[in-house]
């Protein structure tokens, strides 16, 4: 959920939705966030949870899942949260993330998409492909790639501090948005 935006999209777009996050905190920015009107009858729900274990949600019931996790931890969105997945390196990470698009999987109706999006990151100067390493864990999970979507960025906060880093390398200028199929 982060803050919401996913469900504050579900709701202006008339569709029922799950949001699902780790930090009780991202529950209730996000359940603020939703508190507008607007003429749709849409019935939005939060669940403070692990998108690793989502057990509430019964096998093949879900018609879209739109998620973006954090990349490793380079963002960290917790002080020690079990379960936290901003906290992990790479490879724990993408352990978690394994199961993540098991359960995505699971919860979808087939032929349904699944949306992740998601960065490289760039660790003692060297870029590690998290992406594409992340992309791996959906395919052995079941799904097709469906399309594979760059986003481009531009006037990040980091992108000063980056530039200021002069460590002779290029600027990550963009994500990916990852569409995968079951
Ligand atoms: C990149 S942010 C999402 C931002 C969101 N797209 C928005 O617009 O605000 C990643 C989120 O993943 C959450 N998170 C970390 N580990 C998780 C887990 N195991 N299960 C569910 N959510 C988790 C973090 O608490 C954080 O809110």
């Amino acid at each position: 959920m982060g803050s919401g935006t996913t469900l504050v999209e579900s709701k202006l777009l008339n569709r029922h939705a799950v949001g699902v996050d780790i930090n009780p905190q991202s529950v209730s920015i996000s359940e603020t966030n939703l508190q507008f009107q607007c003429e749709t009858n849409s019935k939005i729900f939060t669940r403070n949870g692990n998108a690793t274990d989502l057990h509430f949600i019964k096998d093949s019931r879900i018609d879209f899942i739109c998620t973006h996790p954090p990349y490793a931890n380079i963002i960290k969105y917790s002080k020690g949260i079990e379960g936290d997945i901003s906290l992990l390196g790479v490879e724990a990470f993408l352990n978690e993330m394994k199961k993540v698009a098991n359960e995505a999987y699971r919860v979808l109706k087939k032929g349904k998409m699944c949306a992740v999006m998601i960065g490289d990151v760039r660790k003692y100067g060297k870029v590690i492909p998290l992406g594409f390493r992340m992309m791996e864990c959906f395919l052995q999970a079941g799904f097709t790639n469906k399309e594979i979507i760059i986003k481009e960025q531009h006037n990040c906060r980091s992108t000063d501090y980056w530039e200021k880093q002069n460590n002779n390398f290029l600027l990550l200028a963009h994500e990916y948005i990852f569409v995968f199929q079951k």
